[in-house]
């Protein structure tokens, strides 16, 4: 999510860490800062917003000649806010209480309030609000008072204390000569270049120093010094690890490799579901640190009004679901713009969710200012820390998909129902609709999805192949009962904006209304199949566009019964919960729109007439 930079070496290091960040800012950040060695001790500057800050604020201290200064040891990190807002506090690098070691984290650390609490009664004192800050505190203390002997035993000591994901470059003022790198479910790379190493959060950052890299695996440790690298397990035992040359455009590498921000996006997808719901789950429990609803307030609750727009909307529809069936409380769901102008019926009882990726969509804003007024609570679910709705909302669940570029929304739609879950079971143990050991199943069901996320991810060729053979389709109809029809309306959305391929969906049952009078000859029609006690039923809806010639495409889960025999491709989802099944069964959904519009040759991560963040009504 964040981006790192890292350098050691013969040549002034502040220009190739501040390039490095420029190769990283495409993605979109809210500070950044530097912590350097120099005349025996470490300096940091950061800055809240734009790059530009920082480079002004070093300029400030060095002048316009950035090599000027004779570093040649830093570390570097650009900040996409998840604990603690944009500030120049909760900006990397952290320190240690001495000032002596400096840390950079990407990441979530999820057992940092336990760590900070232990910290503090031993007399630590926190300036800012990240979860980062204790891994500073944390190697100090075993540097300084458990006789570490050096700062990697120190790190390695840290390491087997610390829960969570983390991507780590931590510098020590006594130890000039290296600086240490290490990495968990959170991407880090080391750079072996001829005038000294480097660490980068993404290739890019370094591509125009070095094309030899080591990928560095989960539980791994560097040591990076100027003439060489060592990497290690966490207890410290030698692991071999040969470089491998990068022969990539820096275009290329900034997209991961792929061809698109779009297919980068969705390969995101497991990591960002486990990263929203993850450090959430405490023993089978949920734990929402900085939501203040009590049992009281939720019992006050008459109605829900989930407020949103498009893909977010989208979510919203699964929530209602979710939520009436969990909570029993009556849901309705407006798109943003309607829900400001039909005289709404919300009072003090109702509890407003506003769903946003970006937390900057003027509608859903409006809507949000609009149900606050009428008295509602608000509670929003929001992709990026300290946008306009996450301040304004009484309550903020945080999302933790990461920067998304492509304007086709896609991993935070997986991350927004990850989030719907959480609450949804939150709320249903606070009304005493479901006890905490039920709670514990559930919760053990959404720790699986990114695993299953990964497998659909492998199998995604066949998706691929039923794209090329239809990607000529001038309509295509998406349907589903139940939570498939709330899910068919992201599929439609997807193909659409897009493919530029007309395309709509419907409830199956609602065809024979009117809609099966366009099915024709070779019309395609894509169903997800994965709500059980629907089945049945969506079978006959199949049966009834493949007898006026449908195509139909099913998504299904893998002891699906019966679905071979209607469908002329199945694509197969592992089993699921039917009610957490649209966090999985949308992949696939994603991966044939995208594998559509590059058959047609569009514009994928900038489709024609939408923008990214709609901040206009
Ligand atoms: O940032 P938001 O989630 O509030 O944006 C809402 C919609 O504009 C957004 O989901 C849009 O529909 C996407 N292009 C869908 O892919």
């Amino acid at each position: 999510m964040c981006g790192i930079v890292g350098y050691i070496g013969s040549r002034p290091a502040l220009p190739i860490l501040m390039g490095g960040l420029h190769r990283l800012e495409y993605r979109g950040y809210d500070s950044a800062g530097v912590a350097f060695f120099q005349e025996g001790r470490i300096d940091v500057v950061k800055r809240k917003g734009r790059l530009s800050n920082l480079e002004g604020a070093l300029r400030g201290q060095f002048g316009d000649d950035l090599s000027s200064g004779g570093i040649r040891l830093g570390i570097a990190h650009t900040r996409w806010a998840t604990h603690g807002a944009p500030s120049d506090e909760n900006s990397h690098p952290h320190l240690s209480a001495s000032g002596r070691i400096a840390v950079v984290h990407n990441g979530i650390i999820e057992n940092y309030l336990e760590i900070k609490r232990s910290l503090t009664t031993l007399g630590y004192r926190f300036v800012s609000e990240t979860d980062t800050e204790v891994v500073a505190h944390l190697i100090e203390h075993h540097f300084t008072t458990d006789a570490c002997r050096d700062l990697l035993s120190a790190v390695l000591r840290t390491l087997g204390e610390i829960e969570g994901s983390y991507a780590l470059g931590v510098l020590c003022a006594d130890d000039p000569d290296s600086f240490i790198a290490a990495r968990k479910d959170s991407p880090l790379v080391v750079g072996l270049g001829d005038h000294g190493n480097f660490i980068a959060s993404d290739i890019p950052a370094i591509l125009e120093h070095t094309r030899e890299v080591l990928i560095l695996e989960d539980k791994e440790v560097a040591v990076l010094r100027a003439d060489g690298v060592r990497v290690m397990d966490t207890l410290g035992r030698p692991v071999d690890r040969r470089p491998m040359h990068v022969d990539w455009d820096i275009e290329s590498a900034e997209k991961g490799g792929y061809e698109h921000f779009m297919m980068k996006e969705i390969h995101e997808e497991p990591r960002a579901v486990r990263d929203t719901v993850a450090p959430r789950i405490h023993g089978g429990g949920i734990r929402l640190d900085d939501i203040s609803l009590t049992a009281e307030d939720v019992a006050r609750i008459q109605r829900i009004q989930i407020i949103a727009c498009g893909t977010a909307n989208h979510a919203g529809h699964v929530a209602r679901h979710a939520i009436e069936s969990l909570c029993r409380i009556p849901v309705d769901v407006d798109v943003a713009s309607e829900f400001r102008y039909r005289d709404p019926i919300v009072d003090g009882r109702t509890l407003a969710i506003v769903i946003s990726q970006s937390g900057e969509t003027l509608d859903t804003m409006a809507a949000m200012r609009e149900a606050k007024r009428r008295g509602a609570r608000t509670f929003a679910i929001v992709n990026v820390v300290g946008s306009s709705i996450a301040r304004e909302a009484d309550d903020v669940l945080y999302t933790m998909a990461g920067p998304e570029i492509a304007v086709a929304s896609t991993k935070a739609y997986n991350t927004q129902l990850a989030a719907v879950y959480l609450l949804t079971f939150r709320l249903a143990v606070l009304l005493g609709r479901m006890t905490e050991a039920e709670c514990a199943i559930w919760t053990g069901k959404l720790l699986a999805l990114p695993e299953s996320l990964e497998r659909i991810l492998s199998d995604r060729e066949v998706l691929q192949r039923f794209a090329y053979e239809h990607f000529n389709a001038r309509s295509v109809f998406f349907i589903g009962r139940g939570l498939d029809f709330a899910l068919s309306m992201e599929g439609s959305l997807k193909l659409k904006e897009i493919s530029y391929i007309h395309s709509e969906a419907y409830a199956g049952g609602e065809l024979k209304h009117g809609t099966i009078a366009l099915i024709e000859e070779g019309t395609l029609v894509v169903c997800p199949l994965t709500q059980t006690s629907l089945l049945d039923k969506m079978i006959g809806n199949i049966r009834e566009v493949k007898a006026r010639g449908a195509v139909v495409l099913g998504i299904a889960c893998d002891s699906a019964p019966k679905v071979d025999d209607v469908c002329d491709t199945v694509f197969r989802i592992p089993d699921v919960d039917p009610l957490l099944a649209p966090l999985l069964a949308v992949t696939p959904m994603q991966l044939f729109a995208y594998y559509v519009a590059v058959n047609k040759g569009c514009d994928v991560d900038k489709p024609r007439n939408l923008a990214k963040s709609v901040t206009v009504e």
